[in-house]
């Protein structure tokens, strides 16, 4: 890793006036085409052209960083008939042994049973070998925040270590990135609103973050220009259709987090 980011409030040398990511972000590897979060997903995603993902990473219980968006396995594994019935629903309660054995693509539909859930080093390596950049969602088993930014940090440090671009760290959760910050300063992070919360800039100078990433409804000419001026990058989730696009992309909004592969060329 070369680059060197910071935001234009802090003076550092070598500081790349170029933003290295696409526009275009596939939300979950693929929107919702394919298995949200699988690998599946992510070829998908890339069969239509995408070069950058976004994807929500959480430890097992024996710390391998994996993934998946919800805390609990059920809505998208079939943890209910694999796992004993007295076990937790908790996804982060089981070691990765247990987890790899899941099925997480029968859910979807037919055509992905038995798609596994991917740990996070299985989605890194498709990254790195087809060129293309990827936002970490940083989505920590409630409890976990700070060790799970740790973790996942100190996990996607080494395995890009030798890539031109890191990915970007983002997360909801402060006590997480403050983790990330502390175990890999020179990561990329990005703190995502799901509300303006109050301080919201603030914590994200704190936190020495490169960039918002905020529900694209929230984003208006005032708070772009607050947030430029104080030296972020601005993006967005999750954009689905067009008008909502146009709006953002005139404003200035350097990333759309989209589930929709199909519609948006990413060209
Ligand atoms: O990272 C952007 C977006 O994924 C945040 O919301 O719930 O889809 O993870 P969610
Ligand atoms: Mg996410």
């Amino acid at each position: 890793m070369n680059l060197t980011f910071c935001n234009h409030h802090q003076t550092m040398p070598n500081t790349p006036d170029k933003w290295p990511y696409p526009l275009w972000i596939a939300h979950r590897g693929a929107g919702k085409l394919a298995p949200e979060n699988t690998l599946a997903a992510f070829r998908l995603g890339a069969s239509h052209g995408y070069r950058m993902f976004e994807c929500d990473v959480k430890l097992s219980s024996d710390g391998v960083p994996f993934l998946l968006h919800d805390s609990t396995l059920g809505r998208t594994t079939n943890a209910t008939q694999q796992l004993d019935a007295a076990a937790s629903d908790i996804a982060g309660e089981h070691p990765w042994h247990t987890l790899a054995q899941l099925d997480a693509g029968s859910w979807h539909s037919r055509q992905y049973a038995g798609e596994p859930l991917p740990s996070f080093a299985n989605i890194a390596r498709f990254c790195l070998a087809n060129g293309c950049f990827l936002n970490i969602e940083i989505k920590p088993t409630p409890g976990l925040e700070r060790i799970t930014g740790e973790v996942v940090a100190h996990n996607a440090a080494k395995l890009w270590e030798k890539a031109a671009t890191p990915p970007l760290l983002s997360s909801f959760d402060t006590p997480a990135l403050e983790g990330a910050r502390a175990a890999q300063p020179q990561l990329p992070r990005a703190l995502l609103l799901d509300t303006l919360w109050d301080g919201w800039l603030q914590a994200a100078l704190k936190l020495e973050c490169v960039a918002i990433v905020c529900h694209h409804t929230l984003w208006n000419e005032g708070n772009v220009a607050q947030a430029k001026a104080a030296g972020f990058r601005c993006l967005c989730y999750t954009v689905n259709d067009d008008q909502a696009a146009q709006r953002l992309i005139q404003m200035g909004i350097e990333g759309l987090i989209t589930d929709r592969v199909d519609l948006f060329s990413p060209a």
